[in-house]
């Protein structure tokens, strides 16, 4: 298949330079399928799902329903209606925080989280009433298990943590963590966001409570996201919002519920973001995880081992176990420079702290600059990229 020219963004120029687009970790491009489903479904099929009595309606809803189907399938869940489709992997975690606080947090209770978390498997914590126990991580970027395992206790409630870190690449040791959470009896939720579209999710395989991310990172569009929960603990919380279609019936003195996972879809959902989603699925699913990965990792490296022999090139994030995302400065330059004079020269990445502030204190820095590849990046680019890194480092140091 030839995957580069399925993306007509990615064949543009800017500033008179080809467009190099390094910056998947915070958006991926999206392949025709995806766009094509879209407009066809604007075309041909919009109307409401769940609800209407009339012939688009009916085949809305089988189409948005046998999505669920597909990511069930494609993250291994044990039950469709364990797929609840959310606007994103921050209004997943947000649902997951908000309804299980609700049902069983209490004063002073805690979540663990990791020291390398988004500020999205952060702040609904917090908003929710948890008071944050955070696992430490190397100068490489590996998460400390032994410092993790000495933070469970009485008050201990839920384990968040990411599958991969943004800002790091580091790629988390999910399986150790959940055995870990499990064996103290408490829950844990996975921040999916930068890991789903990289390697193999199997919920099952995990072990998982709650697995989270968004279709705007897996080639489908942004608008629409995924939280997996296991059915028991979807029994056991309160719904998110309330609206319709998440009833079963209503009062002015009482509402009963929905049945999963409706009971977590209150209004009208964005029905085509679904259906791209279900494109997107297809797309990955057609080259292979594994292909994916082996793609990214030989960009990874390929563009690592250049960037090592330019003067002044500092890592953030060398674990041994990465996706393909390298955050770097070049000597004691701000990270906000190097993306100006990238941009210029038509190479898109992303500077700042990438929502992950704790991270830029525990290295001390203001932020990085993050470059991130995905599998229509090509070693040519990082040819174009590495050119223009050595053209502008001189004038940095
Ligand atoms: N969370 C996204 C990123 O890392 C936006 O860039």
């Amino acid at each position: 298949m030839d995957i580069r020219s399925q993306f007509p963004i990615l064949s543009q120029s800017v500033y008179k330079h080809p467009l190099v687009y390094l910056d998947n970790a915070a958006t991926t491009q999206k392949p025709v399928s995806v766009i094509e489903t879209l407009t066809e479904y604007y075309k041909t099929l919009n109307s409401n799902i769940h609800r209407g009595a009339h012939y688009l309606a009916a085949q809305a809803t089988e189409q948005y329903e046998s999505v669920r189907r597909q990511v069930q399938k494609f993250i291994n869940a044990r039950h469709h209606h364990e797929i609840v489709f959310t606007r994103g992997t921050t209004e997943s975690i947000n649902l997951v925080a908000s309804s299980f606080c609700k049902r069983f947090l209490k004063e002073d209770d805690e979540v663990i989280v990791s020291g390398m978390e988004h500020h999205s498997d952060i702040v609904p914590w917090q908003l929710a009433g948890a008071r944050l126990r955070v696992i430490p991580f190397s100068d490489e970027g590996v998460l400390d298990l032994e410092a993790y395992k000495n933070l469970f206790n009485e008050k201990t409630r839920i384990v968040a943590v990411n599958h991969v870190s943004n800002t790091l690449g580091t790629i988390n040791p999910v399986k150790e963590l959940v055995e870990i959470a499990h064996a103290h009896n408490v829950p844990i939720l996975i921040d999916g966001a930068q890991s789903i579209s990289h390697i193999k999710v199997d919920v099952q395989e995990l072990g998982c409570d709650f697995y989270c991310f968004s279709g705007h990172k897996m080639y489908g569009p942004m608008g629409v996201g995924v939280m997996y929960g296991r059915e028991e603990l979807l029994n056991e919380i309160p719904p998110y919002q309330g609206g319709g279609e998440m009833i079963k019936d209503v009062t002015f003195d009482l509402t009963t519920y929905n049945e999963l996972p409706f009971k977590f879809e209150a209004g009208t959902p964005s029905v085509g973001d679904v259906l791209g989603l279900g494109s997107a699925i297809r797309f990955m699913e057609e080259i292979g995880i594994e292909q994916i990965h082996a793609t990214e990792d030989d960009l990874l490296h390929y563009a690592a081992e250049q960037m090592k022999e330019i003067d002044g090139m500092r890592f953030i994030g060398t674990a041994p176990n990465k996706t393909s995302v390298i955050s770097f400065l070049i000597g004691e330059s701000h990270p906000y420079d190097v993306g100006t004079l990238l941009d210029k020269l038509g190479i898109a990445v992303r500077t700042g702290h990438h929502c992950t502030q704790p991270i830029m204190e525990r290295f001390g820095i203001p932020g990085t600059v993050r470059a991130s590849f995905a599998v229509y990046n090509t070693r040519e680019e990082v040819d174009l990229f590495i050119n223009a890194l050595k053209r502008i480092a001189p004038m940095l140091m």
